[in-house]
């Protein structure tokens, strides 16, 4: 039986890599845990060693109900990487840029590693995240936690459809899976996070069809507007990307949370692609506008409360990954919030640490198979 952390093998310049399971299936539940990690090499020596354990753990927990379709997503921010694993980096790796445009915000904030925990039932998921914590909590401090639930018609909580864009089977494997344009991290890929919190009073009285207008489709149906009366500053007219003729497309599995007491209504968008590019992208034609100025009215009624990003290491990746390394010489992880961009990679990466984590060795493994 294929393990819970493995989605697809990617072949590139003779080698093969098994990804993570960025392409499952949605599913009812999930959660997402990002973490920074604290200071020391005790510290990036514990979550190096829990890396390899990983795959176990998840097998532990999913095989108490195996038609549960546990997985989980671990991710790397910028700073993270060159602590624990320095040279050589995914090439397209870097903090998450914060975007202003007039009243609009998207933030930058700390996180070190992402988790994305999903299955069909809830109880799953918090089994495994107390498992990884149990490992792993003395080594980091908690940044954000949030447990997504799946609403009715795979709705968010503004009321439509979400996800019926994405792309499907073979398409979702080429868009989010790093192939030949950065060969040594074949099969790993880069996800965004945003916890996006909503004016659901503001947003409830606008009238149906104008709501249609600002996401460019039907609410009820799901179906496209036509192009004759969608307006460019439509959601989703404004997070299709077309580059030399063809669409690049991202794969998304975004969850509504919240609190009813707190009167907190959320969408934590999570979206996958091979380059950060793809997505950023899209941020900027969403926040600044494209052309600047016909910005995404779904801003005025949704406000970004956190932004990440991290790379997504192939599975066969993870599993090499050890404990030993000469720890003393670990650059310190910066908790302080991501933006500005830290210049990368660090001056202070001492050199030949690559053979010292074993990063070297795991490269000549895989291009043996
Ligand atoms: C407030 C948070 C958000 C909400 C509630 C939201 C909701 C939606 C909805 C309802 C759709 C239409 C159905 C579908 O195709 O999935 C959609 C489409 C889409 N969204 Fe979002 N979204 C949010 C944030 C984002 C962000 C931050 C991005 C990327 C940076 C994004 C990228 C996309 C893309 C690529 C599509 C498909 C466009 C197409 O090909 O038609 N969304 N979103």
């Amino acid at each position: 039986m294929a393990s819970p952390l493995v989605d697809a093998q990617e072949h590139s310049g003779g080698m093969s890599r098994v990804a993570q399971m960025v392409a499952a299936q949605l599913t009812r539940a999930a959660i997402f845990l990002v973490v920074t990690i604290k200071q020391g090499p005790e510290h990036a020596a514990t979550i190096r060693s829990f890396c390899g354990d990983l795959s176990a753990l998840l097998r532990a927990v999913e095989f108490r109900d195996i038609e549960g379709q546990l997985s989980c997503i671990l991710g790397f921010g910028s700073t993270a990487w060159n602590v624990l694993f320095g040279p050589p980096r995914p090439a397209e790796l870097h903090a998450f840029p914060e975007i202003r445009a007039g009243a609009r915000h998207a933030v930058s904030t700390p996180g070190d590693l992402l988790f994305h925990i999903r299955a069909k039932r809830m109880d799953l998921c918090f089994e495994l995240a107390t498992q990884i914590m149990a490992r792993i909590g003395d080594a980091t401090t908690p940044q954000d936690e949030v447990h997504g639930f799946r609403y009715f018609d795979d709705r968010d909580l503004i009321g439509f459809v979400d996800g019926t864009e994405n792309p499907r089977g073979e398409d979702a494997s080429t868009a989010v899976l790093i192939g030949e344009e950065d060969a040594p991290f074949a099969g790993g890929s880069y996800v965004i996070v945003q916890k996006y919190l909503h004016d659901l009073e503001g947003w409830n009285a606008l009238s149906t069809e104008e709501q249609e207008k600002i996401i460019g489709r039907k609410k009820l149906s799901d179906i496209e507007l036509d192009d004759s009366i969608k307006p460019s500053s439509a959601h989703n007219a404004l997070t299709t990307i077309v580059e030399d003729g063809k669409e690049v497309k991202i794969l998304r599995d975004n969850m509504p949370f919240g609190s009813v007491t707190q009167a907190e209504f959320g969408t934590y968008f999570i979206g996958y692609s091979r380059s950060p590019r793809t997505i950023e992208t899209m941020l900027e034609n969403m926040f600044v506008g494209r052309p600047p100025g016909n910005y995404d009215r779904l801003l005025d009624f949704s406000r970004a409360v956190t932004g990440s990003l991290f790379f997504v290491p192939s599975a066969t990746f993870l599993d090499n990954v050890t404990a030993d390394q000469d720890s003393e010489v670990q650059p310190a992880v910066a908790e302080s919030p991501a933006s500005p961009p830290e210049p990368e990679p660090p001056p202070s990466l001492p050199s030949g640490r690559e053979g010292s984590l074993g990063i070297g060795s795991l490269k000549g493994e895989i291009r043996h198979e």
